[in-house]
């Protein structure tokens, strides 16, 4: 046997029977080492005989390869040794921490003091809730849905066209001032309501239509408890033969009863909108409210008016919304005004200021 098949077996028996890292480390410095066995044999190459050297040297590799694979399985083998007994001290059966708790709430004190805050607990404390306006646009979407309206949407960036014109909105309407509405350097404009999308479903598809559109809305507004720069729509447009003002008065009566409460009074009065004739102003009345006795304005209704069908079928160049053959009604409903109504919040503001003294009360 050749002495560096006996060094390696030696090395190999030494590895095998290291009992821990430390053990280990010493067979690696003695067999690998600067100045270890198997690095004084390399040193040792340069004294022997030319026609020995490519044998001993080949050898001398796979004995370095031999002994270095070795000290790393050993080495292995004591890492998922020290792995299994770390698991082992841990109680899979012991309850988790509560994500995001971090054992102190900055909060605590006031949401017990504040009169009407809802008291906390670890639990409702670092779990997620939605915010009171997507609650209320969930209520209410699946409220139309079951009077058979589908979804529909278009964009918060719009151009005059779909926002006025075609709405039967004339270039000296107040609404499309600068004072009032958000414009952009190139034209276009941040929609002032949801009725853009009015348009849009009707340019997609032919009738019969009956969609929702909910979505944010944008006028320059100063900013107020009853005002904001940009608030939230839910868009009704429902195109069929034989629409009446009754159909629409029907529909969104049971809507505001579902929301409300089946107290819930509905007043309908007379207003203007250039898009529908007649138009109507949805007024509610709950006695399940906390302001129960005042009539509250909730949105803009009526029946859709001609020059809209005609504004449609002129961008589709057909007549599919034959003014003769279709009616429909629309409304726009001010879902910021609903959720106040519904939450009794008395500030708009409260919806975008992320307080989540405020956001924790509807969780
Ligand atoms: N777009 C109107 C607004 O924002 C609300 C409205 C009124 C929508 C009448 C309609 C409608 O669809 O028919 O003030």
């Amino acid at each position: 046997m050749h002495p560096l098949e006996q060094l390696r077996d030696d090395a190999l028996r030494e590895i095998e029977s290291a009992r821990d890292e430390q053990a280990l480390e010493t067979a690696r410095v003695k067999y690998l080492g600067r100045s270890g066995s198997v690095s004084a044999w390399g040193e040792q190459m340069k004294t022997l005989a030319k026609d020995e050297k490519p044998i001993v040297g080949k050898l001398l590799n796979e004995v370095r390869n031999a002994v270095t694979a070795a000290i790393e399985s050993r080495a292995a083998q004591f890492r998922s040794q020290k792995e299994s007994v770390g698991l082992a001290k841990i109680d899979i059966s012991l309850p988790g921490t509560p994500s995001g708790y971090s054992g102190y709430s900055g909060y605590s004190g006031y949401s017990r003091t504040a009169a009407g805050y809802s008291g906390y607990s670890r639990t409702t404390e670092s779990r997620g809730s939605f915010h009171p306006l997507t609650q209320i646009l969930e209520r209410s979407i699946e409220i139309f849905r079951r009077m058979g309206f589908a979804l529909a949407d278009g964009p918060d960036i719009e151009d005059e066209w779909h926002c006025f014109d075609a709405l039967n909105t004339p270039p000296e309407h107040p609404a499309r001032n600068e004072q009032d509405t958000f414009y952009l350097p190139d034209g276009r404009l941040l929609r002032t309501h949801t009725s853009t999308v009015q348009i849009r479903t009707m340019q997609s598809a032919p009738p019969p239509i009956r969609v929702i559109a909910p979505g944010a809305a944008y006028r320059r507004d100063e900013l107020d408890a009853t005002h904001s720069p940009q608030f939230h729509q839910i868009e009704g447009l429902y195109v069929d033969e034989n629409v009446s003002v009754a159909d629409l008065k029907g529909a969104l009566e049971f809507f505001m009863r579902e929301l409300f409460g089946l107290g819930t009074n509905v007043q309908f009065r007379p207003h203007y909108f250039p898009f529908t004739e007649p138009s109507l102003e949805v007024y509610v009345k709950s006695k399940a409210l906390k302001k129960g006795e005042e009539w509250v304005e909730v949105a803009g209704s009526g029946v859709v008016h001609p020059a809209v069908f005609e504004a449609v079928n002129k961008a589709r160049g057909d007549k599919a919304y034959d003014p003769e053959k279709w009616t429909g009604y629309a409304f726009g409903l001010g879902m910021d005004r609903l959720a106040m109504i519904l939450f009794d919040i008395p500030d708009i503001r409260l919806f975008a200021q992320n307080d989540l003294r405020f956001l924790k009360q509807f969780a």
